[in-house]
């Protein structure tokens, strides 16, 4: 596996495989069995691969919530030297010199629903760091996690708009055995914290349940917060929306979903199920 750690030295690598159908895994390090399963799915469907690790501060609303991303750039090499053809991971000032201009990317109400809501200027960052690996690696085909549903909505749209010819693939969320969608922030959970926030996909699948029975939109919606408020556990949201437009809908249609935001501790986790389909 090449180790590029410029954009510089991606550029070299990416120009003696130009042949090559090229597969892109976009990551903030802090590797689990998810991001594992994207880059597998990369390296089925592409002949190089290439994982890109750079925790974007752009992104992060929350100063503290940047301070504690979890890293191990060492873990994470070592964990996908087996799969992946470079890694790229630039410093921050090789991403963003003194010179860098954000972008603003027209993204409409996509966000201003529920993670653009609460993490005001967050697919912003997304978006721009995106953008710019989208525009290096010029990849045949790009690899985000359905666990961040939201966030694949948004690059999905950005992307068609500015590069038509890349495919964005979807993958699947990839649960610990508890239910508990696998995700970095999981790290920072203590044990006891750990099986507490399994509440969150159990009530994603009892919501699904109480919809596919006769309960309405809302009382599904009070009974998910009442289940939250019992456990002590502090609900962020809870929505229904349609999977596609994202817009919440107050009765039930088909292709619908249901997103979940809630603190365990001190840790945000979110996940999402197919409510209708
Ligand atoms: O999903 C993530 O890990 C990040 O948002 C991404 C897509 C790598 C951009 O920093």
């Amino acid at each position: 596996m090449f180790l590029a750690k410029t954009k510089e030295d991606l550029q070299q690598v990416l120009n003696s495989n130009k042949d090559k159908r090229i597969g892109l895994v976009p990551t903030m390090g802090a590797l689990h069995e998810g991001h594992l399963s994207l880059i597998q799915k990369a390296k089925a469907e592409t002949d190089f691969v290439v994982v890109s690790i750079f925790v974007n501060p752009k992104q992060f609303n929350d100063p503290k919530d940047l301070e504690n991303y979890p890293s191990d750039l060492e873990g994470d090499l070592k964990k996908i030297q087996e799969f992946a053809d470079c890694a790229f991971c630039p410093d921050i000032n090789n991403v963003y010199p003194d010179d860098f201009k954000e972008k603003y990317f027209e993204l409409d109400h996509l966000e201003e629903v529920m993670e653009g809501k609460h993490r005001k200027g967050h697919f912003q960052g997304v978006c721009n760091i995106v953008y710019i690996l989208l525009d290096l690696v010029q990849p045949d085909k790009a690899y985000f996690g359905i666990k961040d549903y939201q966030q694949l909505a948004i690059i999905k749209h950005m992307s068609k708009v500015n590069f038509p010819q890349i495919e964005i693939v979807p993958c699947d969320i990839i649960r610990e055995e508890n239910g508990l969608a696998k995700s970095s922030r999981n790290l920072n959970l203590s044990r006891d914290e750990f099986e507490k926030a399994s509440i969150i996909y159990k009530n994603l699948l009892e919501a699904r349940e109480m919809i596919r029975s006769n309960k309405s939109i809302d009382q599904v919606k009070e009974i998910v917060q009442n289940n939250f408020q019992q456990e002590n556990i502090q609900l962020e949201y809870f929505e229904i929306t349609d999977s596609e437009t994202l817009l919440p809908v107050d009765q039930k249609k088909s292709k619908s979903r249901g997103f979940i935001a809630a603190y365990v501790g001190n840790v945000r986790l979110i996940d999402n199920l197919e409510l209708i389909e």
